[in-house]
């Protein structure tokens, strides 16, 4: 506290991020990273950046990656916004599309960011109970609102929302916008983007940190009809002209292009999952159905933060969140490699036993 503080910055409470720790050896499954490294397509592409050339500034306007990002989706380039990491692009879709004079609603169990943006932003919000099981129920959200924002498999449950309902839900709320955050969407569900034509109202967000192994890029894409689109075009240029540097407009691009590797990486992750979800199951946990690169699971008669706290000492981290209750007996658990998964599951056991 300062008195040199701006009152914002005095009722701000910001976002933690799982920690990103600089021990060697670690089994790191905390923050939802891919345990495979990006194509090699981006390597070459980002060897190439490292040139004279970096004493120009960037492209403004990323076109050849939004292009790039367009031609992987079949959209027109001028549906795609670039930022740095969907993070970014979130933060300005909450004040481009989101600020309105009715509060905006959200699950009560989701990315703790939204909040975040609503505290930053000055922006009213309603959290939306998840069901006993963890699922959103789209009913729910058929009141008033100033928009409506949720992730996809929602996180950190990891469950998924089937496209038919959303679809229900856009054909209700067509006086506001509704956001479908799909950072991990590449992991077994079926994406909205396929919806953005047929709904004015609708943006999806996605990203490269998981999926395609860039969290450490920061480039993250939201797709929607032109006109959401500006808007969003108009809080970056009255914020940064240039969020995308050089490296990283050059390595998504090449990350875009490369759809075998891709495909090979996500599938690679979604087998270890449902092995890692089986051995979980066999050591007595119950786990949430997943459809991202995580898992959400809870042991019966062991409490979550012990558990954490227990595998931190073997050098295995994961994420514990102690709020909301209803979560605290949770762990979510990164899918790594077999090897870390197996690393985990042998742990757990000596731990259980
Ligand atoms: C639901 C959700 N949305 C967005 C993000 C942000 O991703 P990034 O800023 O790396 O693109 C995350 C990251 O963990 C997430 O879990």
């Amino acid at each position: 506290m300062s008195r040199y503080w701006s009152k914002v910055v005095h009722g701000l409470t910001p976002y933690v991020p799982g920690e990103q720790p600089k021990l060697p050896d670690l089994v790191k499954l905390n923050t939802n990273e891919n345990p495979y490294g990006p194509s090699p397509r981006v390597i070459e592409a980002l060897r190439a950046e490292a040139a004279d050339s970096l004493r120009l500034y960037p492209d403004p306007a990323s076109e050849r990656l939004r292009e790039a990002i367009a031609a992987f989706h079949g959209v027109e380039a001028s549906q795609v916004f670039v930022g740095n990491g969907s993070d970014e692009v979130l933060a300005h879709a909450f004040l481009a599309l989101l600020k309105h004079d009715a509060p905006i609603l959200f699950p009560d169990i989701t990315y703790s960011f939204y909040p975040v943006y609503c505290g930053l932003y000055g922006i009213e919000y309603q959290e939306i109970p998840l069901t006993e099981s963890f699922e959103i129920r789209v009913d729910d959200y058929f009141v008033a609102n100033g928009g409506i924002i949720f992730p996809n498999p929602n996180a950190p449950t990891a469950r998924l929302l089937a496209l038919g309902e959303i679809e229900r839900l856009l054909a209700k709320n067509t006086e506001s916008v509704v956001v479908v955050d799909e950072a991990y969407i590449d992991f077994g569900g079926e994406s909205a983007v396929g919806l953005v034509n047929k709904y004015p109202q609708l943006l999806v967000v996605h990203t490269l940190s998981k999926s395609h192994s860039l969290a450490g890029l920061r480039v993250g894409y939201a797709i929607g009809q032109a006109d959401l689109i500006q808007a969003l075009v108009r809080v970056k240029d009255s914020f940064n002209s240039y969020p995308l540097d050089r490296f990283a407009q050059a390595g998504a691009i090449a990350s875009m292009q490369d759809r075998e590797y891709f495909d090979q990486t996500r599938h690679k992750v979604m087998a270890t999952r449902e092995k890692l979800v089986a051995d979980l199951d066999a050591l007595g946990f119950e786990v949430l159905p997943s459809a991202a690169n995580f898992v959400f699971a809870r042991h019966p008669q062991h409490d979550g933060a012990e558990l954490a706290q227990a595998l931190r000492e073997r050098s295995i981290i994961v994420r514990h969140f102690r709020k909301p209750a209803r979560i605290a007996p949770f762990l979510r658990i990164t899918v790594g490699t077999d090897e870390q998964c197996q690393a985990l599951v042998t742990a757990l056991r000596e731990l259980l036993a």
